[in-house]
């Protein structure tokens, strides 16, 4: 009878501890919210993962259900680059030869910081050098220095975005020289060392080396490292690449930007652009689609009853990587290898089915991690952060029109949240009126401030329906 008892309060002094510990890990961040104020739109729920427009989460990186927190922004994070000082040695190197010649990419193993240095083969190497003074107050996991190359700009546009940037707020954060695109002379012992710290979008950690060899050193064409790859067929005398940057927001619904937007030299999308039925509002070219497989399996699941299928294909269309996971590396070393995908969620998954029939290397490319970070950094620094490093990236629209940002030289951009969101159905598309959503692992309200600034200071004109 004693042991019984004994028994008996054993199991339920274990269960007790068990129920505290329980209570203890679900309360911790529902706990350290309640000490900021609340706003009320901003919502992130787990039960509406599943309906997430732009970025459908992994089941596994879903945040804690039903709770609202509130991102307290200074608009833009203005963060201390001041402290950090770029000294670059800049090597003039003509355009033509850095054509020619395959970059080469060496790290410093003098210290612990992230030096890094590129020089060019060729006649006339100079190293370019990247150094960064100690910056004491970040934690590691930022990482604020990174890779530059010398890749030359595809036109001489007297008065494209990346001359006038100095001139702006953002002069100071905006790296002329970061690689946008990954390619094959990125995939060295050297570069994986240095990128294995950084997980998700913002690295290669989590990504075996051997999947980012076999991957990458397939994209070795011009094509793979230049955002432009048709720029001379298509300039037509043209000194200055304009680019429409086509988001999927409601306020495209009765836009009639059709015609305007396929009038520029390229067109961007991204996810679940549907454009059937939609031609007059947001026109029809595709020339650079922007997704993570996950994003685009989602939506294609999602979306299918507005009669997403997949990515938009046609002869000038270009896919456009952006890796959070090594799911995008396989799927992209099974498309440009023409093979079906080896391993993970799309196992034996025939790339063409999401491509197209024409899987030639040159319709292939692939966000540099070192970009993705740079973003979130200095353009996307969210509170969100902190609370979810490993889940919190800019979304996939904010990185596209971004990319653009970097590499056109005139950018408008259409279907991007306005202050005045709420008049609007979250997608352009939508069968209903579907209020737009929030979620943890993106800050579009921080995204929403940034573009109205980008608008302001003259680098992007941004479509607000008015
Ligand atoms: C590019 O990749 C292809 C396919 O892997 C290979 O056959 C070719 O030799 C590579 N070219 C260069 C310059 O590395
Ligand atoms: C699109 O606009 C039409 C006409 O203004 C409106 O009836 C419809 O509800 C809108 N669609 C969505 C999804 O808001
Ligand atoms: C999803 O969110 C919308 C508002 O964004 C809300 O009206 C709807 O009830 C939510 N759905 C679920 C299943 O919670």
């Amino acid at each position: 009878m004693a042991l019984q008892r004994r028994l008996v309060v054993g199991v339920l002094t274990v269960i007790s501890l068990l129920c505290v510990y329980i209570l203890c890990v679900n309360l911790e961040v529902p706990l350290s919210w309640s000490l900021t104020p609340l706003k009320h739109d901003y919502t992130a729920g787990a039960s509406n993962v599943s309906r997430d427009s732009e970025e459908p989460l992994d089941s596994a990186t879903r945040p804690p259900s039903a709770l609202h927190f509130h991102i307290e922004h200074q608009v833009l994070h203005e963060h201390t680059h001041a402290t950090q000082t770029l000294k670059t040695q800049t090597s003039k190197v003509s355009k033509q030869k850095v054509e020619n010649n395959v970059l080469d990419v060496s790290k410093s193993s003098s210290d612990g910081l992230d030096k890094t240095w590129i020089s060019t083969k060729g006649p006339t190497p100079k190293p370019q050098r990247i150094t960064q003074a100690a910056r004491t107050t970040e934690p590691s996991y930022i990482g604020d220095t990174y890779m530059s190359e010398d890749v030359p700009p595809q036109t001489d546009c007297p008065d494209g975005i990346q001359s006038r940037v100095t001139q702006t707020e953002f002069g100071e954060r905006f790296l002329k020289n970061i690689p946008v695109l990954q390619w094959a002379k990125h995939v060295t012992p050297e570069q994986h060392q240095r990128l294995s710290r950084y997980p998700g979008a913002h690295g290669w950690g989590g990504v075996d080396y051997e999947t980012l060899v076999e991957t990458l050193s397939v994209l070795n064409s011009s094509a793979n490292w230049q955002m432009f790859d048709d720029w001379k067929d298509r300039s037509s005398k043209s000194e200055c690449i304009r680019c429409a940057v086509v988001g999927n927001g409601g306020i495209l619904n009765n836009s009639k930007k059709g015609e305007e937007i396929d009038g520029h030299h390229y067109v961007f999308r991204t996810n679940g652009a549907v454009i059937k039925g939609f031609e007059k509002d947001v026109g029809s070219r595709t020339t650079h689609y922007t997704f993570s497989t996950n994003t685009m399996v989602n939506s294609m699941r999602s979306y299918a009853g507005a009669g997403y299928r997949g990515p938009p294909q046609s002869k000038e269309t270009r896919y456009i990587f952006l890796p959070d996971h090594d799911r995008d590396y396989l799927l992209m070393k099974a498309a440009v290898t023409h093979t079906r995908v080896e391993r993970g969620s799309e196992q034996k998954k025939d790339p063409s089915k999401y491509f197209g029939e024409d899987l030639s290397i040159e319709k292939f490319k692939m966000y540099h991690p070192d970009f993705i970070r740079y973003l979130r950094n200095r353009f996307l620094r969210s509170p969100s952060l902190k609370k979810f490093r490993n889940i919190y990236r800019p979304t996939t629209g904010a990185v596209m029109l971004l990319a653009a940002l970097h590499t056109c030289s005139k950018v408008s951009a259409y279907g991007f949240m306005t202050p005045d969101y709420k008049s609007y159905s979250d997608h352009y598309f939508d069968i209903k009126h579907h209020p737009v959503a929030f979620f943890a692992n993106h800050d579009m309200r921080m995204e929403l401030t940034l573009w109205q600034r980008l608008h302001q200071a003259g680098l992007i004109q941004l479509y607000m329906h008015k």
